[in-house]
């Protein structure tokens, strides 16, 4: 969602923002933009469509500078339009901005500007940004930007330029994330790390209410009260990366075959002879022993992961332990204190909801532990202690590693909460870890059989709606494939607790209607199987989900998928991956464009 990259440098900059904007591509947007320094008038090209156009459109009429700002759009405050697209303008254009994020006070602060005699030309929020600036300028860029910054409320990360100062580029921050990267003649600064390891590996990460100002040779910090800001020299731990397809068609592809890698690397950073341990700073076995309530908080899919943990710590651990969708827990009354364990779960680490609940959760006195895949990314580095997933980079908007490692961490956190507690017993902690660490093979297995999503695609591309049912670890498995079907294919796929189905949801099936059912837990499989019963009466065509030991004792359903027989707590790791592929072929056989689904981000930076 919305993406900032920025230099200050000695040669020709668009080639670095074009492939900077590229590098963005992958958090979703419907509209891109450049703008760059070019004697001495701000130039601008702007699509709606995708930055490789916009690299076409740039190179039919190119503009050379050094110094230069662009921006991947992802639609708040008006239509995803060119004139909506950043950069942004002030009307004598004389500055330029890209922003990120929402300028919550936008109408107030137009009003007053349209008031004073300034003609918009956006429907957009971060207009009244530049706006400002020019009210606010007497000469000083520095002082006049942070005039303005110190005016704005909501979150944002803005990236300025001024004609005045040709060789200078000035970023902000309040809330959004902002890295500046310190090159060799060149200082950049964007809200993606991997946008910035491609340059350099020193980096400053600006903090709430800071600017830095840029120059090819030189990067100095302020707060915005003007005064200078000392800040410490990071060495970046990410890879420019390889982070292309490796063949595949589609990242999302590659991604799910990564999934074995992915989960062993994840385990392999915390499973040490048989055991599992974890380095936490703060969050100690007397930490573990004082929690009375753990909060799984999280979005989308990081949610759903959140709903088989809560279940996993329930049984292992024998807390009181739910999963909340961070949007709602981040409003709710009280429902944490010390004696809460509040458990952010996030691939990006950026998703707004997901921090603004931890900052409420830390704010009312709860411990904090993020389960996060972005390294030093804002959930991680404000969480008292961090367990990273080891998914590497996530392109595809449609998360399928990301998923699967936030599980295996997930896991690990558990058998080791529920050994510091006393609550599980050596042996089962044991057999519990062993089975952890068969999961890759496990993951192999499943991966090899996409022959059923792939036969099934062409009847599954017309459909009109489907369901997805199970109870439990089931139904968090439910959640998680009726999501992946609808975001990239489009169709309306609903996920309902099997149990729930005949108070309401029955009445919408249909002859013919796909109904995928997901049997994996051997307590609540049978009834589950009533269930199933229930809607083949109905007409729907029954597409069924289970280990081998369950499977065998089926009857009465029209397809059958077997998978490998594994610990049942650990089983959503496997169940989702058939699904992963049903999603993945359905939005293929209907092309859609499967990396990149309309209206999506892949990280959603906004409330
Ligand atoms: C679905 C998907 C989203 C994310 C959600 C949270 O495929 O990718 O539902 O899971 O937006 O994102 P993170 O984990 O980055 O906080």
């Amino acid at each position: 969602m919305c993406g900032i990259i920025a230099f200050a440098e000695r040669g020709s900059v668009a080639p670095h923002l074009i492939k900077g904007l590229e590098r963005l591509e992958y958090r979703g947007y419907d509209s891109a933009g450049l703008a760059v320094m070019s004697d001495s008038v701000i130039r601008t090209c702007k699509t709606t469509k995708r930055v490789a156009e916009l690299e076409a459109k740039y190179n039919s009429a190119p503009f050379y500078g050094s110094v230069g700002i662009g921006h991947t759009r992802w639609a708040t405050h008006g239509a995803p339009t060119e004139r909506n697209a950043h950069p942004h303008l002030s009307e004598d254009g004389h500055f330029a901005v890209v922003h990120n994020g929402i300028i919550e006070n936008y109408e107030a602060l137009k009003a007053e500007l349209l008031n004073e005699g300034h003609v918009f030309k956006s429907d957009t929020d971060t207009e009244t940004i530049v706006h400002l600036v020019q009210k606010y300028y007497r000469g000083n860029f520095l002082k006049a930007v942070l005039n303005a910054a110190k005016r704005l409320e909501g979150t944002f990360a803005a990236a300025l330029m001024c004609i005045d100062e040709p060789d200078t580029v000035i970023a902000i921050r309040n809330f959004s994330p902002l890295i500046i990267g310190i090159g060799k003649d060149k200082t950049v600064a964007s809200s993606d790390i991997s946008a910035v390891a491609e340059h350099t590996k020193k980096a400053v990460y600006l903090n709430d209410g800071e600017a830095a100002v840029l120059r090819p040779d030189s990067a100095s910090f302020y707060n915005f009260n003007g005064e200078p800001v000392e800040k410490e020299l990071t060495v970046l731990d990410v890879g420019s990366g390889d982070y292309g397809k490796n063949g595949m068609a589609h990242y999302m592809l590659k991604e799910i075959f990564e999934q074995p890698d992915a989960v062993r690397r994840t385990l392999g950073a915390h499973i040490k002879n048989g055991e599992v341990a974890f380095d936490f700073s703060l969050f100690d076995g007397n930490a573990v022993r004082n929690i009375k309530k753990i909060c799984f908080v999280a979005c989308g899919s990081a949610y759903h992961a959140g709903v088989a943990a809560a279940a996993v710590f329930r049984a292992l651990t024998g807390i009181a332990s739910y999963a909340f969708i961070a949007s709602e827990f981040r409003y709710m009354e009280p429902m944490t204190d010390s004696s809460t364990l509040v458990v952010p779960i996030s691939q990006s680490g950026e998703t707004a909801d997901t921090l603004a609940s931890l900052r409420e959760a830390k704010r009312r006195g709860a411990r904090t532990v993020g389960v996060v895949n972005v390294v030093d990314s804002l959930i991680a580095k404000e969480c008292g202690d961090v367990i990273y997933t080891c998914a590497g980079q996530e392109t595809a908007v449609a998360t399928t590693k990301g998923y699967t490692t936030q599980l295996a961490a997930l896991y690990m956190f558990a058998i080791w909460f529920g050994r510091e507690l006393g609550a599980l017993a050596a042996e089962r902690e044991a057999e519990l870890t062993k089975s952890l660490t068969q999961l890759p093979h496990a993951l192999e297995i499943v991966l090899r059989s996409d022959a059923h999503a792939k036969k099934h695609a062409s009847d599954l591309k017309d459909a009109s709606s489907m369901f997805f049912i199970g109870r439990g670890l089931d139904y968090a498995a439910a959640l998680e494939a009726a999501l992946k079907m609808k975001e990239i294919t489009y169709i309306h796929a609903e996920s309902c607790p099997a149990g729930e189905l005949k108070h309401g949801t029955i009445s919408l099936v249909e002859p013919g209607m796909r109904v995928f059912a997901f049997l994996s837990q051997p307590v609540t499989a049978s009834k589950t199987v009533n269930n199933i019963k229930e809607v083949r009466a109905r007409g729907a065509y029954t597409i069924c989900c289970a280990p081998q030991s369950i499977a065998e004792r089926l009857t009465d359903i029209d397809e059958l998928i077997v998978l490998p027989d594994i610990e049942p707590l650990f089983f959503n790791i496997i169940e989702v991956v058939p699904f992963q592929f049903y999603a993945y072929y359905t939005a293929l056989a209907r092309g859609c464009d499967i990396d990149k689904p309309r209206n999506l981000a892949q990280s959603v930076t906004v409330e």
